[in-house]
């Protein structure tokens, strides 16, 4: 039985449109909200690549030290200053450039395992679902959870993702919820969930959920990544691992 997920919003949100009253209902996938599904899951990976190019440099002091110490080196031995102004634009054009590169091996890669056949991935067994959020019928996000093993044990959640139009106005948390409802009735002991994101937003969201994290893995690579000396040197991520214990 779906269950309504009813928020009041009284925020003015993207595209200065008032939602006012409206519900958030989260459901079960079917198989015609298949595109739609698609296309927020490819929106919102595409937004990572700027995030994890430029936004992600300042978590990752190491590559900004090998950066300016190859600027520096080259400066020195060509004695031309002018390298000094021209490595940075260099630098910023490689790490967009494998960014974008990796996280399209990494929708490649998704799009070959479940975000190409939702249906037989996530809904033909009890230890999986996908649910997508609607309001006024139009699908705008979605979430997965993968149970870890047949009973107790963890539930991950998976491709956690709101249409960019309806952000703020309490979709992510709809989702979650659901998740966290998911895991409680099949008797898991905990939500676990990974996420490279730098935004503020997955973190808070998370955290707002009642998670904490318990992880953080740097250099991890990213499903997908081919994992050449360029990408090393220019894509570099910090994995941080989410848990959340649920029969507490
Ligand atoms: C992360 C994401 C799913 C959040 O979805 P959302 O529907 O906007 O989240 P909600 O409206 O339910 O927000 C819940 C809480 O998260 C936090 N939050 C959400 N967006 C935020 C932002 N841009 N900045 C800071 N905090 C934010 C807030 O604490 C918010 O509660 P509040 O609005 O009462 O302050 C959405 O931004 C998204 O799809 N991002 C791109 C994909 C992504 O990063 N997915 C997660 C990867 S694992």
């Amino acid at each position: 039985m779906e269950k309504k997920v009813q928020k009041k919003v009284d925020k003015i949100h993207n595209n200065g449109h008032k939602y006012g009253l409206q519900t958030i209902v989260v459901r079960e996938f079917e198989p015609e909200d298949k595109i739609e599904v698609q296309r927020i899951f490819y929106e919102g990976l595409m937004e990572m690549v700027p995030d994890t190019a430029f936004r992600g440099l300042k978590h990752h002091p190491e590559s900004l030290l090998l950066y300016t110490a190859v600027t520096v080196l080259c400066s020195v031995i060509t004695m031309c200053w002018w390298v000094l102004g021209l490595l940075p634009a260099v630098v910023l054009c490689g790490r967009y450039f494998y960014s974008r590169r990796v996280i399209h091996g990494h929708l490649e890669h998704a799009m070959s395992r479940d975000m190409g056949d939702l249906e037989g991935f996530y809904m033909n067994s009890p230890d999986s679902r996908l649910w997508v959020a609607a309001i006024e019928g139009k699908v705008v996000g979605v979430v997965a959870a993968v149970g870890q093993q047949k009973s107790g044990g963890a539930v991950e959640l998976q491709r956690m993702c709101v249409d960019r139009s309806c952000r703020r106005c309490g979709v992510g948390v709809a989702l979650g919820r659901k998740v966290l409802e998911f895991a409680a009735a099949h008797r898991y002991s905990s939500v676990v969930l990974g996420t490279t994101a730098y935004t503020p937003a997955a973190h808070q969201l998370y955290q707002r959920l009642g998670f904490r994290c318990v992880g953080v893995t740097n250099g991890y690579v990213t499903p997908g990544a081919r994992w050449s000396l360029l990408e090393r040197i220019f894509y570099r991520v910090r994995h941080h691992h989410y848990r959340l214990d649920v029969q507490k």
